[in-house]
């Protein structure tokens, strides 16, 4: 959560500026308020600009001619946007041991104890130990950059939180995310949990928190090209981003690396597969259940949140299906860890480079979607799905072009566009609507549901078709939109004969599928593909809906309230 940006030597000397643009391209991360600090060149004072609310197209009236300057855009886990925030677990007691120590807190938030743990630490340390020794006592996620007024040196520590350092010749950036540096050098080095790293102008190092031990810096490249975090021409990041898709899940299925073999050996030698994720990842998961059921394979999906009780049940047979866009989720994190200490094998499905994730993984299947920036998730939910079919291909060797061409021609149809938006403008004073799919596209209607409460705010909610007659049919009354999603399988007379149901009780049916049907009021058209590949277009379809309804509603579908892309507290 939340996101960091800064530099240190600036060659251009505009080191307040350059932090607000990473910060800019940060703001998925959170966008409660946002803050820059910038050492001045000609005394040894701090300058401060901060802001309550989205950084959106902010300037800041910090001055020009800077070469370091540090900024940092916060999402507020917990409390409202100014109340108290808990990244630092312990900062109750911490703060009571410095108000011993006659130090004044001016704000309410857990941070501020940091800063006040490094003065104390620094009364006797240099900077650098000082801050070291104060982030040991620190007991939660973090990381932090502290820039030292005087010097413009700059440490930053991780544990637990994501932090990339961006290199080029003569200036060093620090960000939360590498696509914020992609328009500035490709050459990264991902920090690990317990690392710090000294920077100034000249030269980084790297240590040890542990042990205050420097360590090898060893410096990689990335291939993530700097448009894919741009909005090139779209109007927002989520239309974008789901536009790609006619290349990333034909990208995805088409792909065979040595890992996608060895995962498969794996299976087939009696490796049980159980997935971790949480949010739109863990309704990938779900759908990879179906998945493995079709080859005759026994899986169980699992939210990472809810993995404890469960742990003790993982063995060395057991073989984790870690997927996350981010590889920073630390409920996901977390549910790894314990299947991994009792001897599980993990396999990544990871979009982002080098995260937490990637490296606690055993086998790693990288989904290759590129930047994702929008806050809801859409092509990396459907290259991580497209992962398990990639999966399914290779061990029922069966081909997936006919799928590919069909999909990819539907997707950048305008006559698709144009129908979702008239159906969006039907839901946009809607309180609430229901969504039922069946078998594979019961993860669907799940996640389709997720993406109109995400972008529009709208009550969604998505029921197993089968469970309709349970109780939930009790919920319909005349005109709410009820939302049903068909394939052609051989279970597509039973769901819409639960849509016959729904509009009996006076729903107004928004049927999605190959074929129509007089129970509609409205009808989506996909492709007949077969049984399983439906999910695909059922899924676009939501992403597009929500969308359309989210913007008609003016809401921010790129930045949806409350959110945050990336959630790295507990
Ligand atoms: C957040 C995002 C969701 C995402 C979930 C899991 O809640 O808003 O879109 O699905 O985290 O994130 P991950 O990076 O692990 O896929």
């Amino acid at each position: 959560m939340c996101g960091i940006f800064g530099i240190i030597n600036d060659e251009k000397k505009q080191a307040a500026q350059t932090v607000l643009d990473g910060l800019k391209k940060l703001e998925y991360r959170g966008y409660d308020s946002w803050g820059i600090a910038l050492k001045t060149s000609d005394s040894n004072e701090i300058l401060l600009d901060k802001h309550i609310g989205k950084i959106g197209n902010a300037v800041t009236n910090l001055p020009t001619g800077g070469t370091i300057a540090i900024g940092h855009t916060r999402w507020a886990t917990h409390g409202g946007v100014t109340d108290a925030n808990a990244h630092v677990e312990n900062y109750q007691e911490l703060q009571s041991e410095l108000r011993h120590k006659k130090h004044q807190f001016i704000s309410e938030t857990d941070t501020e104890v940091i800063a006040h743990l490094i003065e104390e630490e620094a009364k006797t340390k240099p900077l650098f130990l000082a801050t070291l020794t104060a982030f040991k006592k620190l007991v939660g996620s973090n990381a932090i950059v502290v820039l030292d007024g005087k010097t413009g040196e700059v440490v930053v520590c991780r544990n637990g939180s994501p932090v990339v350092l961006g290199v080029t010749k003569e200036t060093t950036y620090i960000a939360s995310d590498a696509t914020a540096l992609l328009d500035k050098t490709n050459t990264v080095y991902f920090m690990d949990d317990n690392e710090a790293a000294y920077i100034n102008k000249s030269y980084i190092e790297l240590f040890s928190i542990d042990t205050e031990k420097a360590k090898k810096l060893v410096l990689q490249k990335i291939d993530w090209k700097a448009q894919a975090a741009e909005k090139g021409g779209f109007a927002h990041f989520a239309l974008k981003e789901i536009s790609e898709q006619s290349t990333t899940i034909p990208h995805v299925l088409l792909k065979r690396s040595k890992a996608l073999s060895e995962v498969a050996e794996l299976i087939k030698e009696g490796y049980r597969p159980i997935m971790i994720a949480c949010g739109s990842a863990s309704y990938c998961g779900l759908a990879a259940q179906y998945v493995f059921a079709d080859l005759g394979i026994d899986s169980t999906n699992y939210g990472g949140y809810e993995y404890a009780p469960f742990a003790r049940l993982a063995t060395d047979k057991t073989l984790v299906f870690a997927i996350s866009q981010s590889g920073e989720t630390a409920d996901t994190i977390l549910a790894v860890k314990e299947a991994k200490k009792r001897g599980a094998k993990i396999v990544g499905v990871i979009n982002a480079q080098g995260s937490t994730l990637e490296r606690l993984s055993d086998y790693l299947l990288p989904v290759e979607a590129g930047p994702e920036i929008a806050v809801v998730s859409t092509k990396a939910f459907t290259a991580q799905l497209a992962t398990f079919f990639a999966l399914h291909s290779v061990i029922k060797n069966d081909d997936p072009s006919t799928f590919i061409n069909e999909f990819s021609n539907w997707i950048q149809s305008k006559e698709l566009h144009k129908t979702i938006l008239d159906c969006a403008k039907h839901l946009l004073k809607s309180e609430h609507i229901y969504l039922i799919g069946k078998h594979i596209n019961y993860p669907s209607a799940l996640e389709f549901a997720l993406k109109l409460k995400e972008t529009s705010y709208i009550h969604a909610e998505s029921f197993a078709s089968g469970e309709l007659k349970h109780g939930v049919i009790s919920l319909i009354q005349p005109g709410t939109p009820c939302i049903v999603l068909t394939a052609h399988d051989d279970i597509y007379k039973e769901v819409i004969s639960s849509a016959i149901e729904l509009k009996s009780r006076g729903g107004m049916i928004i049927g999605v599928g190959p074929d129509t049907n007089q129970a509609f009021d409205f009808h989506i058209k996909t492709h007949a593909t077969g049984n399983l590949y439906s999910i695909f277009y059922n899924v676009v379809v939501g992403q597009l809906l929500g969308y359309f309804v989210g913007v008609g509603r003016g809401a921010d579908p790129d930045k949806p309230r409350n959110l945050a892309k990336s959630v790295t507290v507990k």
